[in-house]
């Protein structure tokens, strides 16, 4: 997608070395546009846990490139038990969304798989091409599933289609396209008029300052709304359908998204507003039935709550926002039960958020 008219992935080799992965450094937007590079596993472990990059997908891919990383920093010793060191390193870094896990495993797997290679290093490589190739296929095609349901609302309704999300599941938590954002893309090029309610999102406020920027510079209208805002919105019929991102679904449909996520969707319930969570495969675990108990939720440190973050026209400056002695809660997720959710928008086409849809789409899991 674009920034200042001009076409970017979240994250690309450096062009004139081969031994520097580069990310767009997430903590700066939409104030500073800045590039992170990327030389050790180290340094992928530290983008992941500090919110250099973020979102479920990119965190994979960059995890996928991590590895890559870990490989080329090889000295001495046993590579087998040095790269299952580094990819649990790799893993440690953020517990909820589970693209990690299945991002680092696949390279994991690769490499061991092709240790006798003289190629090694270069095969290693592409796979994390190739896993971020995939990713982007994954979001144009999710873009392409939940483009019909926008359009069904609009031919229904006759006019703009005001859809709320939560969090950032746009391209920057991607590759490209996006989650949550890729029908919205789909449906704005068509010409068909959407309207996005953005949440703010706290503490992070990665829909004010992601989800709104990348909409900016893509065209399509929006407005930022306080956390709080969307169940007033709903009541008075000012949304026509939800649509979230994932960090981790289970088999039987529970998604773990943005901390505040599992509020929209009761509200929804509430007002017959269609509620829909957007994800890649990469996205499911496969091994989870009930979310709600299994998914481990991340807890952040004090200060992303207790503090906040924003321009003062030079700089990027942060501000104590409350009592000093009071404590916090910093939950970095929650879970939505399927029983919330309309559907689940894949790669490969729509589902209900039940067992037996999700496995229909996906037979090759069925145990
Ligand atoms: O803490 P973050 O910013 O990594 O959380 C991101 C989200 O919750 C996204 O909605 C989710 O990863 C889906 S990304 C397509």
């Amino acid at each position: 997608m674009k920034i200042g008219g001009k076409h970017y992935h979240t994250i690309w080799l450096k062009e004139d070395d081969q031994q520097i992965v580069q990310v767009i450094d997430q903590r700066k937007l939409p104030f500073q546009f800045e590039i992170y590079d990327m030389k050790t596993v180290e340094d992928a472990y530290f983008v992941i846990r500090e919110m250099v990059v973020r979102g479920a997908p990119l965190i994979g891919v960059t995890a996928a490139y991590g590895m890559y990383l870990a490989l080329l920093g090889f000295s001495e010793g046993d590579l087998e038990h040095y790269l299952k060191s580094k990819a649990d390193y790799l893993k440690s870094s953020r517990p909820t969304a589970v693209n990690l896990a299945f991002a680092v495993d696949e390279m994991f797997d690769f490499i061991i798989n092709n240790l006798g290679s003289p190629e090694l290093i270069q095969l290693t490589l592409n796979k994390a091409h190739e896993l971020k190739q995939q990713e982007i296929e994954f979001g144009e095609k999710i873009g392409e599933a939940g483009l019909g349901i926008i359009e069904a609302i609009y031919q229904r309704k006759g006019e703009t289609v005001n859809i709320l999300t939560h969090c950032n599941a746009g391209w920057l938590a991607c590759i490209d396209w996006g989650t949550a954002t890729a029908p919205i893309y789909k449906a704005h090029l068509k010409g068909i008029p959407v309207h996005v309610w953005v949440d703010e999102t706290r503490p992070r406020n990665q829909g004010a300052r992601l989800t709104a920027y990348e909409l900016g510079e893509e065209g399509v209208p929006h407005t930022v709304i306080p956390d709080n805002t969307g169940g007033h919105l709903m009541q008075h019929g000012m949304v026509d359908m939800v649509i979230v991102g994932s960090d981790r679904t289970t088999v039987r449909g529970d998604v773990a998204n943005k901390i505040g996520t599992y509020l929209k969707a009761l509200a929804a319930k509430d007002n017959a507003v269609p509620f829909y969570a957007a994800l890649p495969s990469s996205t499911f675990d496969w091994e989870l039935e009930d979310g709600v108990s299994e998914i481990p939720i991340e807890q952040r440190n004090a200060e992303e709550v207790s503090r906040i973050e924003g321009w003062d026209g030079t700089q990027i400056q942060s501000v104590q926002l409350i009592p000093e002695k009071s404590t916090v809660a910093n939950f970095g997720f929650d879970v939505t039960p399927a029983r919330l959710v309309t559907g689940l928008i894949t790669e490969r086409g729509v589902c209900r958020a039940d067992k037996q849809s999700i496995l229909q789409l996906f037979p090759e899991k069925q145990k």
